[in-house]
């Protein structure tokens, strides 16, 4: 049985870690089976993005798994921090938007999970901390070096080092999550997602998110020339002549992708 709950729609998922017993923590099972989800959504024709949520009311996920991790060997850790790398950098590099929503605790494990995601949304209750040091370990799925790109070095090292959790108001403040959402956090997520899809070029979106992510690993002259090649490319598709012509026309796209 699988940890991971997938609900397709017409051009996204809903992907739900599915371990409310322990708070959705990521073992060996749940890393597996958000990397084949990953992978069937990326090949799913017409799914475009993703949106990532915990079950159950209290967590997004509370980190990798504890009770597993407790009597591991140095190359046992190696294996699993490993294992939960290539998880999360199947979904920084597939082809989906992907959107974490944080419906509660986010630590660990848990947080450099919704770090790999482009979007972060937050519930009101949300917490979310690296915790680690407090267990005598590092971030090790990512957030050392996700972290202080999205925050900033000085605050990164400041949740890393003390370990603390802030609340949903305080990650908005310093940029680590996109909004705060109120009410039905499920049905305010969709509505985010769906807004994002609807009258954009799937394709469009798909070069500029991956020059984005490309050309952050370069230097800026580099990155720059990613750009250029992914503008002119997308002149090989025909959502550039349905988009501007739509607009010239004064009517909505109809986008092919
Ligand atoms: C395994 C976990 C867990 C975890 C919670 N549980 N977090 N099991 N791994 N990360 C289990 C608890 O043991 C408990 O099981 C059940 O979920 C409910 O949790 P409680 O602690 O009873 O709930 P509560 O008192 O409300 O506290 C919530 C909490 C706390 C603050 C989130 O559970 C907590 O601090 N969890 C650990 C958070 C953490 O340190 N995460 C980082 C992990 S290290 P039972 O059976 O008792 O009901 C990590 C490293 C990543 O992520 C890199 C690896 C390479």
């Amino acid at each position: 049985m699988s940890t991971v709950r997938v609900e397709k729609k017409e051009s996204y998922a809903i992907v739900t870690v599915d371990r409310p017993e322990a708070l959705n923590a990521l073992n060996e099972d749940v890393l597996n089976d958000l990397h084949a989800a990953t992978q069937d959504l990326s090949q799913t024709p017409g799914c475009r993005a993703m949106l990532l949520t915990g079950a159950g009311e209290k967590a997004f996920v509370a980190g990798a798994d504890i009770a597993a991790m407790e009597q591991f060997t140095p190359n046992e850790a190696l294996k699993f921090a490993e294992l939960g790398h290539r998880t999360m950098n199947a979904i920084s590099s597939s082809e989906l938007i992907s959107i974490a929503l944080i419906n509660g605790f986010a630590l660990g494990g848990g947080l450099e999970l919704a770090l790999a995601c482009d979007i972060r949304l937050a519930g009101a209750n949300a917490r979310m901390g690296l915790p680690e040091v407090t267990l005598g370990l590092l971030p090790g799925f990512g957030g050392t070096q996700r972290l202080p790109r999205v925050v900033g070095r000085g605050l990164a090292l400041e949740m890393i080092l003390s370990g603390d959790m802030i609340d949903a108001g305080r990650a908005y403040e310093i940029g680590l999550v996109n909004r705060v959402l109120e009410g039905d956090l499920l049905a305010e997520a969709e509505k985010y997602v769906s807004k994002m899809l609807e009258y954009k070029s799937g394709a469009a979106q798909r070069a500029a998110r991956w020059a984005l992510h490309a050309g952050m690993d370069l230097p800026l002259t580099a990155g720059l020339q990613k750009e250029i090649h992914q503008f002119s490319e997308l002149f090989s598709g025909s959502d550039p002549q349905k988009g501007m012509a739509a607009f010239l026309a004064k009517q909505k796209p109809e986008f092919e992708s």
